[in-house]
């Protein structure tokens, strides 16, 4: 089920490469989400840390809030905090386009989910990767998103998990092309292009983007791997 406009769109764009914002230049906002619009960017990935579900704090709904007036593209806030209904409606009200949660914390992720739906946004739904995949079937009705990490939370630049390709593919088995697949964690050129040959639609990247200094190269760069290798795979990318 296509949950918003903004959903529709992005699903109708795929491969979509998604800067996280983690390892950017907290002090310069401005020039970091100016320079991902233009380099073609067609999601921002806002990584949300509470230090207790994961051990790293981040930021909150205050900062999305205030990126909020900078860009109209869609934000995806991945919310690694313990405790995601009872902040819910403060990413809700920050502006947030899809609102991903993670599985663990959420013995029944179902109320969560349609609540995200009913506040207007699109519902995402994480799996760490100890997580075995099963514990995302029941709820992939309510999903708009299932984000597979790929390294354990917490961090950038870390080393990609190839436990991760299993549960793309079996993900990718159970749901529709409305629904974007996605993977989180240690994204280069090469497991990009395995992680679409295993039917990821929709890849975060940090430290492929935010260590080299063009940004538009990177994004250009990262898109043209996963449509390839999607193409070659044939899962049904339109070309260009
Ligand atoms: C990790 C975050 C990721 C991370 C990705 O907990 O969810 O979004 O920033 O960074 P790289 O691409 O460097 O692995
Ligand atoms: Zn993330």
């Amino acid at each position: 089920m296509i949950q918003s406009a903004v959903m529709g769109r992005l699903a109708s764009q795929v491969p979509l490469v998604a800067p996280s914002l983690l390892k950017c230049d907290f002090g310069n906002m401005h020039r970091e989400v100016e320079l991902l619009e233009r380099g073609g960017a067609p999601i921002l990935h806002l990584d949300v840390m509470d230090g207790h579900f994961v051990p790293n704090l981040s930021y909150g709904p205050m900062f999305i809030r205030s990126l909020r007036p900078l860009t109209r593209l869609p934000f995806e806030a991945h919310l690694m905090i313990s405790d995601p209904a009872r902040y819910l409606d403060e990413y809700l009200d920050a502006g947030c386009d899809l609102i991903t949660v993670h599985v663990e914390v959420l013995p029944d992720p179902l109320p969560l989910l349609r609540r995200i739906r009913a506040g207007g946004a699109a519902a995402g739904l994480a799996l760490n990767p100890g997580t075995p995949v099963e514990a995302v079937f029941p709820a992939l009705d309510e999903c708009d998103a299932v984000l597979v990490m790929s390294v354990e939370p917490g961090f950038g630049g870390q080393k990609f998990m190839p436990q991760a390709l299993d549960k793309l593919r079996q993900l990718k088995s159970r749901i529709g092309n409305e629904t974007l697949l996605s993977v989180d964690g240690g994204i280069d050129l090469q497991t990009i292009a395995e992680t679409s040959a295993a039917g990821a639609t929709l890849f975060v990247a940090g430290s492929s983007i935010f260590d080299t200094t063009d940004y538009r190269a990177a994004i250009d760069g990262l898109t043209r791997a996963a449509r390839g290798a999607a193409r070659s795979a044939d899962l049904g990318v339109k070309s260009l």
